[in-house]
């Protein structure tokens, strides 16, 4: 049994003819689209986003699922239909969601150097929130808007000295990270700016980092954010929302993590202190435990000192985040087998000593030719790959009600040449 956290069945189960994505043969998937493939449940991803929105109940919420973890249109259109909003970190995702079927107003904006020309298509669009950086980019803001006549949406990112407890490669909340302003510098902002004609101040944003796997760093966050929210109520700055930003962690390796409900139950007693509606940006706890990678092992190398190495056909190319970050993701064989685990090294076939997905992993006995699954890789997954070696962009299948569509085809070099002279 492959386990997650317990307000999600895990999508990938062994089954008497091998593993099964929702009880869909995922040897039959792949004898079709070929390997490396990721593959995705629709009903896990399902899954995941109601026990979010279950765990805040009647307190007023948004979610806008943040689409940096995962903007494949179909991935996206699954939770449109549910009711979520959208979390655009780019020109291009803001453009995906309204492509998916968003209104503008459901679409916060936020990124950490928005270009001028990504500033423009987010006033013209008039998406609900843009999550400005700094005082600098509140100014660029304002004289945007005021040039196309219109009045922008804002709200300020602080940065509350946090620390996420996460991996430092993906925590945001520090002073000595580069995100928002800081928390003492906000509420002078607001009062200098607040009669601005082409502004409007409809909340205040942070985001103190992602995989979070404690829930006392976001109950710290939404403490601040309530505590601002309230100064800024007597400053007569009334707020329409505070935005929580995502971070709710993942049980990569299957053993208990933070659920959603313990994340609502930390952070829900700070924000009744000020009853204002929360927006909430969850990108790898909506769709992290819903994908795997599927791939094929090409070679199966032995050293002398009885290391033993799988090469696979997919590697940091198709999933940089063991080699970026040393994450963690479980590797199972497709087919089942009975052989004795022993230590391996499952690696990539890039040039690089970094593309490594584990080390010294106990596992059976591994041969050419055999299919294994990179679980838990529906976030910051496909959306990382590159076309390093010259490799193509694997094809993406989702698996929905007991049938399975391509959602994205297998890039072509046709594809990728197509951009050069
Ligand atoms: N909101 C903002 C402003 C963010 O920067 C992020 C993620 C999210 C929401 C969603 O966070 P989540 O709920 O997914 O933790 N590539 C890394 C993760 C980078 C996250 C960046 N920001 C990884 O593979 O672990």
């Amino acid at each position: 049994m492959i386990t997650c956290d317990s307000s999600v069945q895990h999508p990938f189960q062994p089954g008497a003819h091998g593993l099964a994505c929702d009880g869909v043969s995922i040897q039959s998937i792949v004898a079709s689209v070929g390997t490396p493939a990721y593959i995705y449940s629709a009903r896990a991803i399902r899954d995941a986003y109601r026990a979010i929105d279950d765990a805040f109940g009647s307190y007023p919420h948004a979610i806008h699922y943040a689409l940096k973890a995962n903007s494949t249109l179909a991935i996206v259109r699954v939770l449109k239909a549910l009711g979520s909003h959208a979390d655009a970190n780019s020109g291009g995702e803001i453009e995906v969601a309204l492509r998916a079927g968003f209104g503008p107003r459901e679409i916060v904006f936020t990124g950490v150097g928005k270009t001028g020309g990504e500033l423009e298509y987010a006033i013209e669009s008039d998406v609900g929130a843009i999550n400005a950086e700094s005082a600098g980019e509140l100014d660029r803001i304002a004289a945007r808007a005021q040039a196309a006549g219109r009045v922008a949406r804002v709200a300020l990112r602080v940065n509350p000295d946090i620390d996420a407890q996460s991996h430092p490669n993906i925590s945001t909340g520090l002073k000595s990270n580069k995100f928002g302003v800081a928390l003492q510098d906000a509420r002078g902002i607001y009062r200098d700016r607040r009669n601005e004609k082409s502004l409007q101040f409809v909340g205040v944003h942070l985001h103190i980092g992602s995989q979070i796997t404690t829930a006392e760093p976001l109950r710290r966050a939404a403490a601040a954010l309530t505590t601002l929210a309230l100064e800024l109520r007597d400053d007569g700055v009334p707020l329409e929302h505070v935005d929580l930003g995502g971070g709710l962690g993942i049980a990569y390796e299957g053993r208990p993590m933070i659920t959603p409900a313990e994340y609502a139950a930390a952070v829900l007693p700070e924000l009744r202190r000020a009853n204002i509606p929360v927006v909430l940006e969850p990108g790898r706890a909506v769709v992290g435990h819903s994908g795997a990678l599927m791939a094929r092992i090409v070679d199966v190398k032995r050293y002398p000192d009885g290391r033993q190495f799988a090469v696979l056909d997919t590697g940091m190319t198709e999933l940089m985040r063991p080699a970026l970050y040393g994450s963690f993701h479980r590797i199972v064989p497709v087919s089942p087998r009975q052989t004795a685990e022993t230590p391996w090294d499952v690696v990539g076939p890039i040039c690089e000593s970094s593309d490594v997905f584990a080390r010294e992993r106990p596992l059976p006995d591994l041969c050419v030719d055999d299919l294994v699954a990179i679980l838990d890789t529906g976030a910051y997954g496909a959306v990382m790959a590159s076309n390093y070696n010259r490799r193509l962009l694997a094809p993406e299948v989702l698996v929905d009600d007991g049938q399975w569509s391509v959602i994205r085809r297998r890039q072509t070099l046709d594809d990728v040449l197509a951009l050069e002279t």
